[in-house]
């Protein structure tokens, strides 16, 4: 299939021009001024519009099992909901159960994504720690093609790892050239505090916010970064919501540390005023971990994003229909956490960053798939408008206008937490790998369409030289006695 889309401004992270764009088959063959028509191809006019990456989410959760039940957007709905808000690619989280290996996983969640109707990725999420684990990783990475794990410091009794668990494993990752990912919340400070509001008889969804409160963010991001320097491995602090968690990446990467924040379009809009609502069903659907923050911890957020100390707009996209949200009523540790995003993280960071002038529009790019695809490992292929790339596109029409509504949205949600926003600038096309997915709102992509998307590793790191004889040596001994 052959496209050029003729007459729009191209924007890549670091430069606009004004060019026409050739597709054929699944990549850009061209990028210029005048090109001609090859006979046959289609023409996409996009005059007036702005021909830029297609996005990249590297946080979602899909058809995941959860506090219970299962998130109700599988890779065929969040997928189409990406698609129509201009994300060509997703990244979701591959979560062993307590005692399941990586191995069995890792088939099972690339059966769940044979239905994706856009790119898709996996990153492996480290859920328990033992010997198998450590030798897993290697066929993760180099068999399976993720090179990214993912530690849950938080969700005590379930995901939770802790200190020691992730020293092994963060210096495993350095080993292997993969980069560890943490959800950073202290979760025993959390347990405590959830068991002294429910003790109080608060018990609504107000209390979610309370036993989360930013310092616990703050101390996992510090202790996180911490270890992963004593480990010798980089590191990827997912869902950054509030000013001391930026800071102590800011900090970090002052001093030369390899640390990526990501915060949550939600944390960037929406703020802890939402759990106030006395509507039980309101406030629930938007719990989510960490929670939505006073005001003042976006203008952090923005800030890091447009000094580069934040690096990437994410959406955690974990979806539960209001029933599902039920299941805590009486009791808000039962509430499911979670909400969505993926239609709305391009549209809504356009309006409230580039219209606002907070961000230019290569820095838009820049957050919403170059970044990314550098930190992953498939750039270019992924997150650029150049000749040889992956044909990931989205022709974004800036005076296209909408107000989000639960009522017209792809996921299968029966809510939007954006309801009523104002979104001005919408995609016009999305095309990706050279297929035409979306077209002036008529959605052409179907289930199966999506292709998983290998990550190569990272050069191995020569200062994490650790083997399982080296993490396993008894506390006291000298580590430089212990021959591997
Ligand atoms: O509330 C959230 N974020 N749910 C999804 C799981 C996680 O912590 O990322
Ligand atoms: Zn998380
Ligand atoms: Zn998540």
């Amino acid at each position: 299939m052959t496209t050029l889309i003729r007459g729009g401004a191209v924007v890549n992270h670091d430069h606009t021009r004004r060019a026409d764009v050739l597709v054929e088959g699944e990549h850009i063959a061209a990028v210029g001024t005048g090109l001609s028509t090859p006979s046959g191809a289609t023409v996409i006019d996009a005059g007036g519009c702005f021909v830029m990456p297609g996005g990249i989410d590297p946080h979602t959760h899909l058809d995941m099992p959860f506090m219970g039940t299962t998130s109700a957007d599988d890779f065929e709905s969040g997928t189409l909901a990406a698609l129509s808000g201009g994300t060509t690619m997703v990244v979701d989280f591959c979560l062993p159960g307590p005692s399941q290996s990586m191995l069995s996983a890792y088939q099972e969640w690339r059966h769940k994504g044979e239905k994706a109707a856009g790119d898709w990725g996996l990153h492996m999420a480290v859920t328990s720690w033992n010997k198998e684990r450590f030798d897993e990783m290697e066929t993760v990475v180099k068999t399976y093609g993720i090179n990214t794990f993912k530690h849950f410091m938080a969700y005590k009794g379930a995901l939770m790892v802790n200190d020691d668990e992730m020293y092994n494993s963060f210096a495993r990752c350095a080993n292997l050239g993969a980069l560890p990912l943490v959800h950073a919340e202290n979760g025993d400070v959390v347990a405590r505090l959830q068991a002294q509001l429910l003790g109080r008889g608060l018990n609504g969804p107000e209390g979610h916010a309370y036993s989360r409160p930013p310092e616990v963010e703050g101390e996992a991001t510090n202790r996180a970064i911490m270890i992963a320097d004593m480990a010798g491995s980089q590191l990827y602090v997912v869902h950054t919501s509030c000013r001391q968690s930026h800071e102590a990446i800011a900090r970090a990467r002052a001093v030369g540390k390899r640390v990526y924040g990501e915060p949550l379009i939600q944390h960037l809009v929406l703020d802890e005023g939402e759990y106030q609502h006395r509507d039980w069903d309101y406030a629930a659907r938007r719990v989510m971990s960490p929670p939505f923050r006073a005001k003042e911890h976006q203008g952090s957020l923005w800030a890091g994003l447009q000094s580069g100390s934040l690096q990437v707009v994410a959406t955690d996209h974990c979806a539960f229909t209001t029933k599902q949200k039920r299941g805590g009523i009486g009791d808000f540790t039962r509430i499911p956490n979670g909400t969505g995003g993926l239609e709305d993280r391009m549209p809504v960071l356009w309006a409230a960053g580039v219209n606002t002038g907070r961000l230019t529009m290569e820095e838009f790019v820049a957050v919403t798939s170059a970044n990314i695809a550098r930190i992953l490992n498939v750039f270019p292929r992924k997150g650029a408008v150049a000749v040889g790339s992956d044909a990931d596109i989205v022709v974004w029409d800036p005076a296209a206008t909408k107000t989000i509504s639960a009522a017209k949205q792809k996921s299968r949600i029966d809510y939007n937490v954006f309801e009523g926003f104002a979104c001005k600038g919408l995609p016009r096309a999305t095309l990706n790998r050279g297929r035409i997915a979306l077209l002036d709102g008529d959605l052409r992509a179907k289930a199966g369409d999506g292709k998983y998307i290998e990550r190569p590793a990272f050069p191995a790191s020569h200062v994490a030289q650790a083997t399982w004889k080296e993490l396993t040596a008894p506390r006291g001994v000298d580590r430089a006695a212990v021959t591997p």
